[in-house]
């Protein structure tokens, strides 16, 4: 609770939130004092290309480590609990294990993802991206963020530009602790979320190309309002996610408009969309219908319209047997726990392309996050460490052969130091 404290200083904002912006100084002071932590608790730090930050700590034999964590950069309107819940948990595990006297068979390792926010440099989920060989580092490297700020630029200016290379490590199991950042579980008073998956995202960045004008003497059928054009799209969006039901979801989050003034019709209109839906089938036909109307709207109002892929990410399965660990784990210790898919994108569903992932989730009161007013109990946050601990440390004990025909990726025998796997990726074709 300390830490959680003491980080949420770094960046704080009015209302007791905080901006952290990926690799921004907030985010480079962040990440200093977590990297203080890591070292005072005797962990072995490491750092990678792009700037995901590893501490472990040895286990009875040098294998493949169980993998927790999450991020520590936040979105500009930040609460203090997003990401850093799940980093800031591992710490408290490898303490806890420390005092214990406890030396667990595999390796623990906590790490804190770059850019998992991507609310300055999209995509999100970045880090763990280019973790799991989702993303080439050079093309990661080479994003330019809202600010005009190149990715690899910041990286090394903050001083977290690692060495240690990417892809990276196939760790033997990821669980991530995290806030729900929605209203189910505490709606339905339940303690402890067993999270099965992550819906699919689809981010785009939309430019209308109009016509500025006089705002008094140019009639309404003279118009070529590029305002007009991003308004009625995100309109479009309310009905269309109304109209689909069930999961999904459409935002309009970002919109600028140029000149942006009072007297001047907008010649330029440049906004974000963000559709998501657990159904991957659905979401493709609402990615269709936004096709459709911007086409239909491009020729009533006589505009062009360019657009740009910002992020797309299909829905994701967590591991069955990593979702039955946290359920039964939460039960055994007295909790009220609750299967449910998460709605905001996780570094969890990156680790799940190689390696067996899960989540644990703790309520969110008012289910308000992305907000300085993001808040979750101390006893929430307690009942959702314990529970990190005992599956982490039930995983990093697990006998040989536990899993077999579960994972899908090199094995669980040899050194696994970070960046110690050569063996090809098959989900990606990038050596690993
Ligand atoms: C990122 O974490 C998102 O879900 O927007
Ligand atoms: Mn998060
Ligand atoms: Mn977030």
């Amino acid at each position: 609770m300390a830490r959680l404290e003491e980080l949420g200083q770094v960046g704080a904002i009015a209302g007791g939130g905080c901006a952290r912006l990926a690799l921004s100084d907030a985010d480079r002071a962040g990440r200093d004092l977590v990297v203080s932590w890591m070292r005072d608790l005797g962990l072995v730090v490491t750092v990678d290309a792009i700037g995901n930050v590893f501490g472990t700590r040895a286990g009875r034999e040098d294998r493949p480590p169980v993998l927790c964590g999450s991020h520590i950069d936040t979105v500009a309107t930040g609460g203090i609990y997003d990401g850093n819940l799940g980093v800031l948990a591992g710490l408290e595990v490898m303490e806890v294990l420390a005092e214990a006297g406890v030396v667990t068979r595999r390796p623990l390792t906590v790490a804190f993802f770059t850019d998992e926010e991507g609310a300055r440099f999209a995509p999100d989920m970045l880090g763990s991206s280019v973790f799991v060989g989702g993303m080439a580092l050079e093309t990661a490297h080479d994003i330019v963020g809202i600010d005009g700020a190149r990715l690899g630029t910041e990286l090394e200016r903050i001083g977290y530009l690692g060495s240690v290379p990417c892809p990276g490590l196939v760790p033997y199991a990821y669980v991530e602790l995290h806030i729900e950042q929605g209203p189910v579980l505490e709606a339905h008073g339940d303690d402890i979320g067993a999270v099965t998956g992550v819906q699919g995202i689809s981010w785009q960045e939309i430019t209308v190309l109009g016509q500025s004008n006089h705002a008094g003497t140019t009639p309404i059928a003279y118009r070529h309002d590029a305002g007009y054009v991003a308004a009625a799209t995100s309109v479009f969006l309310r009905g269309l996610a109304r109209e689909l039901g069930g999961d999904q979801v459409a935002t309009v989050g970002r919109a600028t408009l140029h000149p942006d003034l009072v007297n001047v019709i907008p010649g330029r209109a440049v906004f974000t969309v963000d559709l998501r839906n657990t159904d991957e089938a659905v979401l493709v036909e609402a990615e269709a219908r936004l096709t459709e109307e911007l086409t239909r709207l491009a020729a009533e109002e006589d505009v062009s319209i360019e657009r740009r892929v910002l992020a797309r990410f299909t829905p994701v399965e967590f591991d069955q047997k990593v979702v039955e660990m946290v359920e039964a784990t939460a039960t055994l210790l007295g909790h009220r726990v609750r299967r449910l898919p998460s709605g905001a994108g996780h570094d969890a569903q990156m680790l799940a392309r190689v390696c067996p992932a899960g989540m644990i989730f703790v309520p969110s009161a008012g289910g308000i996050s992305h907000n300085p007013a993001e808040y979750t109990s101390p006893e929430a946050l307690l009942a959702g460490a314990d529970v990190l601990l005992h599956v982490l440390v039930g995983l990093a004990e697990e006998p040989d052969g536990a899993r077999q025909g579960r994972r899908r990726h090199g094995t669980d025998e040899g050194a696994g130091g970070v960046g110690a796997s050569d063996a090809p990726d098959e989900t990606t074709g990038h050596p690993r």
